[in-house]
């Protein structure tokens, strides 16, 4: 008989509504991503206005970094041994047993998706259109590791133990998903977390941890820290160093990585780091099509994402095109500007003032450049930017090779799609990567030759999707990774076998 309920990957939510489980172990349609809120609704429209209401003087997740925040090196000592402890309990459940608290996770995350979006959007200044399908993402997380871990679990000839005390420091850009699919990814395959969130995106941090805790992972094997005090560097090198870590997970700028790796010599490091992505645009694409997804690829979250395109590289005739720069700043003026809470708001806050190096890139041409889109500055502190386009971007330049995480984004010209390529390689990450284009032999030629983790055609290069999209990059963009995030050897990595696993 036919089901009267498919789930698509796109169906319509209405979060007004109950929301069924969408955990795979319940779906016999296997995995199926979260669908995000439909704002076509009015319903949804009137859910998101109260959500917004409610971002100014939000206190969610205050009480939790209250209780957990540390001092001294005895109390950091103690997270430690504490969780090892308890970690022997939480290895003996089995992945199946896990399993079945991840789903619940995932379906608490969903029921506290209002709060979640209340909570980043009044602490990282994330907008609703942005920090709804990172909610999902969570979700999906959630489901996904705890199928997966299942599955490598019933490896024939293979044993797959867990590596122990997992350390996971997220960044502050994706104050949800990345916190989240770290800590899940390793508590599927059996072993205890200790999450210490950035401390811009750290209530955000601890709502994520609190719906964890409310679906019955136990405190002692997942635990929440914050680290306070003049001694916090110190304390953090304590915690991430520890002996009894079987591994970090950081999500963060190369540099930390490089910090990490400082601490101790062989630290078990799983690390994803900075971008610097561009799309390649050639003559045969759909010009309009790829200005809009430029646009929203650069701009999305102020451009404070690591798969955020920074530049545009514009091959042949392409290069020469008005219609695509015309199109490309109409599009990136129809973005507002100003505070998450306001419902017409497309690109919020930056975490902090613009300075350094991103400050420069808002303010300073370099050598050939000019401002196709002049950024501005709308607000005193210094974070409210509208964004910049700057034209004439050179090869081997500053802008051609650092990244800046803001809103600014260059023009770069090619006169065949390999040179456009070899520009693109010449980035020392290799993190996402896009063409837009409609000639498959040029698709053909750059999906070949391109030096990238995540690569999209006729698409822009940010919100990659659990499964579908598996995530992660090549060069400075990832230390000592190698699976993606989302995908099916994730798990492997994070896992020891007695003998070679096959993932599925
Ligand atoms: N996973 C995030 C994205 O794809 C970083 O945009």
């Amino acid at each position: 008989s036919v089901p009267t309920e498919v789930p698509a990957p796109n169906r319509v939510q209405d979060r007004t509504a109950p929301v069924p489980s969408t955990g795979s172990g319940t779906d016999p349609h296997g995995f199926v991503n979260t669908p995000d809120t439909d704002p076509s609704l009015a319903a949804n429209r009137a859910w998101g206005d109260a959500i917004r209401a409610r971002m100014k003087g939000s206190e969610l997740g205050n009480a939790t970094v209250d209780a957990h925040t540390l001092s001294t090196a005895e109390q950091v000592d103690t997270a430690i041994t504490t969780a090892v402890a308890a970690g022997e309990a939480w290895r003996a459940l089995g992945a199946e047993g896990r399993a079945a608290i991840l789903h619940r996770a995932g379906d608490v995350l969903e029921q506290r998706r209002g709060d979640l979006l209340e909570v980043m959007g009044s602490e990282a200044g994330k907008v609703i259109e942005q920090g709804d399908p990172e909610v999902s993402e969570a979700i999906d997380f959630a489901h996904y590791y705890a199928e997966s871990a299942k599955k490598l679990a019933d490896v024939d000839g293979a044993t797959m133990q867990p590596v122990g005390l997992t350390v996971v420091t997220p960044p502050w850009n994706f104050p949800v998903a990345i916190p989240a699919g770290s800590t899940l990814s390793a508590l599927a395959t059996g072993s205890p977390v200790i999450i210490k969130p950035a401390r811009q995106a750290r209530r955000s941090g601890a709502v994520m941890v609190e719906a964890l805790w409310e679906a019955g992972v136990p405190r002692e094997v997942l635990q929440y820290v914050q680290l306070d005090g003049a001694d916090r560097g110190e304390l953090g090198a304590r915690l991430v160093s520890d002996p009894a870590v079987g591994r970090v997970i950081l999500t963060g700028g190369y540099e930390t990585a490089e910090l990490f790796r400082g601490f101790r010599q062989d630290l078990p490091l799983l690390a994803e780091t900075s971008g610097k992505n561009a799309i390649i645009v050639t003559p045969s694409a759909d010009l309009d099509l790829a200005a809009k997804d430029v646009a929203y690829a650069a701009f999305g979250h102020a451009g404070q994402k690591c798969s955020a395109a920074s530049l545009v590289v514009l091959v042949g005739s392409a290069a020469r095109s008005e219609r695509f720069r015309r199109q490309l700043v109409d599009a990136v003026r129809s973005y507002d500007v100003g505070a998450p809470e306001d419902g017409s708001t497309r690109i919020g806050p930056l975490i902090g003032p613009a300075e350094g190096k991103l400050l420069d890139a808002l303010t300073t041409l370099h050598a050939g450049e000019s401002w196709l889109l002049e950024p501005q500055k709308l607000d005193d502190a210094g974070q409210l930017w509208r964004p910049g386009i700057r034209d004439g971007v050179r090869r081997g330049s500053e802008f051609h090779r650092v990244e800046y995480f803001g809103p600014v984004l260059g023009i770069m010209t090619a006169d065949s799609l390999t040179e456009a390529i070899d520009v693109v390689n010449d980035i020392d990450y290799g993190l996402t990567s896009g063409l837009h284009s409609l000639d498959e032999d040029e698709v053909q030629q750059w999906l070949a030759a391109i030096q990238a983790g995540n690569v999209y055609v006729n698409r822009g290069t940010t919100g990659a999707i659990v499964q579908r999209q598996p995530f992660g990059g090549w060069k400075k963009a990832a230390v000592g990774a190698g699976s993606k995030a989302g995908g099916p050897n994730y798990l492997v990595g994070l896992s020891e076998w007695t003998d070679a696993p096959v993932a599925s």
